[in-house]
């Protein structure tokens, strides 16, 4: 066992049988060991070594006479060997190290690239947080608020929190035309920033002062 696995030996979820926990995906990875390892080719081919690699094998195809569907069927694969056989940057792809070995009794390749298309080593995997946290998606799941004053529909704070934070600087003004109990000018008084509140209804500006108790500024007087 390669020593960097043997740490992880006390694992005993349903890749214990195998050295390597290759059935999970990175998170369940991750979940188990913290950090983990995955398997993977030492050699990292430029473009023109790929082309290189794939002309070589080209010969052998041509020379056998055998069909990149043939050889998807032998492997079990489905629309994959065609790609080892491309030339086109959008295209190739070279086989992994099993299937390297099993191609080459196929199409009875020589020995040349063996080494370098079959030597493996174990790469630590890191699964972690991006630390300017993730997209907020298009759904937001946020509870709704009450306050103890009548008035219908208030924002919840947590979401006009959100909304100011990501996309009004600190020196910014905000703008809540139909203000009603002034939820969004609480938030962004609370973030450090300017707002100006627009409101209709002479009640709904009553429990708006209330809510804002300081730092308010009568822009217009009018009720
Ligand atoms: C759904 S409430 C807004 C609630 C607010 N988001 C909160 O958290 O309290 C809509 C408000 O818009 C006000 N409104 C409606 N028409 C208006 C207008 N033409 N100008 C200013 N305010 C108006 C209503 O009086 C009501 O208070």
């Amino acid at each position: 066992m390669n020593p960097v696995l043997e740490k992880y030996k006390k694992y005993e979820g349903k890749f214990r049988e195998e050295e390597i926990n290759r059935g999970a995906s990175p998170d369940a990875r991750s979940s188990v060991f913290g950090h983990t390892y995955s398997e993977q080719r030492i050699f990292k081919p430029t473009a023109k070594k790929e082309i290189e690699i794939i002309s070589y094998r080209r010969q052998f195809i041509m020379k056998k006479g055998i069909g990149v569907e043939q050889i998807d069927k032998i492997l079990d694969h489905r629309y994959t060997a065609g790609n080892w056989f491309r030339l086109d940057r959008g295209g190739r792809s070279l086989p992994g190290p099993t299937d390297w070995l099993k191609l080459k009794e196929i199409l009875e390749l020589d020995n040349k690239y063996d080494e370098k298309m079959t030597k493996t080593d174990y790469a630590l995997q890191a699964v972690m947080d991006y630390p300017l946290g993730k997209n907020p998606g298009d759904m937001w799941s946020i509870k709704t608020d009450k306050i103890s004053e009548t008035h219908f529909a208030i924002f919840p704070e947590d979401l006009v929190k959100r909304i100011i934070k990501s996309s009004c600087p600190p020196d910014g003004v905000v703008l809540d035309p139909f203000a009603g109990s002034g939820t969004t000018g609480k938030v962004t008084m609370e973030l450090g920033r300017k707002s100006i509140m627009i409101e209709i209804n002479p009640e709904h500006v009553k429990i708006m002062e209330k809510r804002f108790k300081a730092g308010i500024r009568k822009l217009s007087n009018k009720w």
